[in-house]
């Protein structure tokens, strides 16, 4: 800004900008006055003092009203710019705020354990002063949650068709065919009809993975021979690599993510991944969330990040 106009709009204050902006807005001194709660010759003479400084009458008279001359236009039309923008600084700063406290409640199924709090890592280094909530359930408990909306996201596989939900889709979630690493089909190209006689073990009644997969082996025609249900993606892998069966679970929940970033992600011991056809079935993580509630500057901040990592 060049000096002399920088000095000009230093001599103007606050007070007389509010005066101008009342009186331009009401064409009557004693209007604005009036709105200002102060008296008639104070907003006089801060409307003088300002077309002072400016240089330029503000107000010209008509009758017996009064209607801004030119400059007077230009001077409304930059005040009220001026207001614009100091509200989108408002608001920029809320949002500043609300990144910098706050609390973020995430519900997430159990599968998505093995990679949410990865993902949480940058972000909350990012943000600390935001408080994390994540809460880990199977999907139909997760539903539950999302229908009485405890939380502010879920992440999950299979969102409910409901079209007061909104999802955004961040990430691929394959699932795969496991058995122990003994298992004679090991290594070997084959067909679900070379499994038609194994023992499926399945995650229990309520999980995404479950309903995943049947719905996979529905519209592939095949009916597994399921021989027990298990009620953590743990409990199958153990039960597996114990030989007891094989199973269909998460790519992440049987490989997962290793602790220390520069170490490759293992298999979990004693299992192996069977190159069954039609597999991996290739799902999807989503962040979901209600479409009429109000997300939160926080939340809002994570989906962002989600879909710009
Ligand atoms: P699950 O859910 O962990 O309960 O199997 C997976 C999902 O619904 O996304």
């Amino acid at each position: 800004m060049p000096a002399t106009t920088l000095a000009r709009f230093q001599r103007i204050t606050p007070q007389q900008l509010r005066a101008f902006e009342a009186t331009a807005r009401l064409l009557s001194v004693t209007a604005a006055a009036k709105s200002l709660y102060v008296s008639q010759p104070t907003v006089s003479v801060q409307l003088r003092e300002l077309a002072d400084t400016i240089g330029e009458p503000l107000f010209e008279p008509t009758g017996r009203k009064i209607r801004l001359t030119q400059a007077g236009e230009v001077l409304y039309k930059t005040v009220r710019e001026l207001a614009g923008c100091w509200q989108r600084f408002e608001a920029n700063l809320a949002a500043i705020n609300g990144l910098e406290s706050g609390r973020l409640r995430i519900a997430a199924v159990t599968t998505a354990e093995y990679f949410v709090p990865d993902l949480l890592g940058p972000f909350v280094t990012a943000h600390p002063g935001i408080e994390i909530e994540l809460a880990i359930e199977n999907r139909d408990r997760i539903v539950q949650r999302l229908q009485q909306g405890i939380d502010d996201l879920t992440v999950m596989m299979m969102p409910p068709h409901d079209p007061a939900l909104e999802r955004m889709v961040f990430q691929q979630n394959p699932l795969i065919v496991i058995a122990a690493q003994a298992h004679p089909q090991q290594g070997k190209a084959i067909t679900l009809a070379d499994l038609a006689n194994e023992r499926w073990l399945m995650r229990e009644a309520g999980s995404g993975t479950r309903m995943a997969v049947e719905e996979h082996f529905q519209r592939l025609q095949f009916t597994p021979n399921v021989v027990m249900s298990l009620g953590s993606n743990e409990a199958i892998k153990h039960a597996v690599a114990a030989g007891l069966g094989i199973g269909v679970l998460s790519e992440v929940a049987v490989c997962p993510p290793p602790l220390q970033p520069n170490q490759p992600s293992t298999m979990a011991p004693g299992i192996a991944m069977l190159t069954v056809e039609h597999f991996p079935c290739v799902r999807h993580w989503s962040a979901v969330w209600h479409k009429t509630n109000p997300l939160s500057v926080a939340a809002r901040a994570f989906i962002a990040y989600l879909q710009h990592r």
